[in-house]
């Protein structure tokens, strides 16, 4: 099974979406690892976001995300990490598809309420930058069968 991990950003907290947006991904199926909040710091930023750099945006992208406490979470499923960045949709929430996370709440490029790790490197760097180890917890869920045929698992 993949871990991937999704930030609710403070948009998210702000409108009161945090909720919201978890039962998505426990409806479709994944399982909750780990989930924390926290108030992240510039420095850390500048880490997730190093990809960004060299944008004009960078820094206010930054801003944004201490503005208040983000939701860390840890959801783990079969290839979930292409999963929730499908589920999230476009960067943009004013081109992201209806259906998708960003498209149904979102009409922004950077209040797009979620970040998702966007490939399997990504997930791993990232969900050791966010959590200790001991905060993923790898209990069972006891109805496997419910969400998955025996040989998909
Ligand atoms: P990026 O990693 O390109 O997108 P994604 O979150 O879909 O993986 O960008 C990170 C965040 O930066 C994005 O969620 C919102 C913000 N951003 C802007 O504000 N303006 C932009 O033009 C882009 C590309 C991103």
């Amino acid at each position: 099974m993949e871990k991937t991990l999704v930030i609710l950003k403070p948009c998210t907290v702000q409108r009161g979406l945090m909720g919201e947006i978890i039962n998505r991904f426990e409806r479709k199926g994944l399982r909750l690892a780990g989930m924390k909040m926290v108030w992240l710091s510039d420095e850390t930023l500048s880490e997730h976001y190093a990809h960004l750099k060299e944008k004009s945006f960078f820094q206010r992208v930054k801003d944004a995300m201490r503005t208040c406490p983000v939701v860390i979470c840890c959801w783990e499923g079969l290839e979930a990490i292409r999963v929730v960045r499908e589920m999230a949709g476009k960067t943009n929430g004013r081109n992201a598809a209806p259906g998708t996370i960003r498209g149904d709440y979102s009409m922004s490029v950077q209040e797009n309420i979620v970040h998702a790790s966007d490939s399997p490197e990504t997930a791993e760097i990232e969900l050791k930058r966010f959590f200790d180890e001991s905060e993923i917890y790898d209990y069972p869920l006891n109805n496997l069968w419910s969400f998955y045929a025996n040989d998909e698992i």
